[in-house]
């Protein structure tokens, strides 16, 4: 049985069948939603794994991701998801994005998803999956969440995340990669 530390359950029935074969549970609803206060996306998967494997003496699975965009340093980074403000929706935080690049040429951005298992006995193993590619100048695509519709990656053919299906994302996608490599240490351990 393994816990993930999402309660979010389109995201937990995601990596469930992601890794189908394994006994997957949302985090149980007596947990609370653990603060992401490190500064970077390990520091934040080894937090939310750890604290779960720790509260339920069972093994747990947690990831954090985000965009790094080049010309603004780095930014947003682990802040992605409160980039415009600590509820911004999806569309406040593309609006914001796009804002601060207008007038920029360089685009170049790159998904970072990182995902930690964690044990009860308190070890654990990350790991982290990337995705490069260029912001686009305007949103297309209904798909996906996020930053998907200004996302254009460098493996695709010109079309947004957002204009892709769940699988094609997947097959492409940092959360995709990491989770592959996941899968792959679950299958070697026995
Ligand atoms: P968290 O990993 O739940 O902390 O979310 C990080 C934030 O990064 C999300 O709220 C999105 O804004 C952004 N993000 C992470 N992965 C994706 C993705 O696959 N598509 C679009 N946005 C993403």
């Amino acid at each position: 049985m393994i816990y993930l530390a999402t309660a979010n359950p389109k995201k937990a029935a995601e990596l469930g069948s992601l890794l189908s074969g394994f006994d997957v549970l949302p985090r149980p609803d007596w947990i609370a939603e653990i603060d992401e206060t490190m500064d970077s996306f390990e520091g934040n998967s080894v937090l939310k794994a750890q604290t779960i494997a720790e509260a339920t003496s069972a093994t747990a699975i947690a990831d954090d991701s985000g965009l790094e965009v080049a010309a603004l340093g780095d930014r947003p980074g682990v802040f992605s998801a409160r980039y415009a403000g600590e509820f911004a929706t999806d569309e406040e935080n593309v609006a914001k994005l796009l804002g601060e690049l207008d007038g920029s040429v360089n685009r170049e951005a790159k998904f970072v998803c990182v995902i930690t298992i964690a044990f009860p006995d308190g070890t654990f193993s990350s790991f982290r999956g990337e995705t490069t590619g260029q912001i686009a100048y305007v949103s297309t695509g209904s798909g996906g969440f996020g930053y998907d519709p200004v996302f254009i990656p460098d493996d695709g053919d010109g079309r947004t995340f957002a204009e892709m299906g769940v699988s094609e994302k997947a097959s492409i996608s940092h959360r995709g990669r990491a989770i592959a490599k996941l899968v792959d240490f679950l299958a070697n351990s026995g």
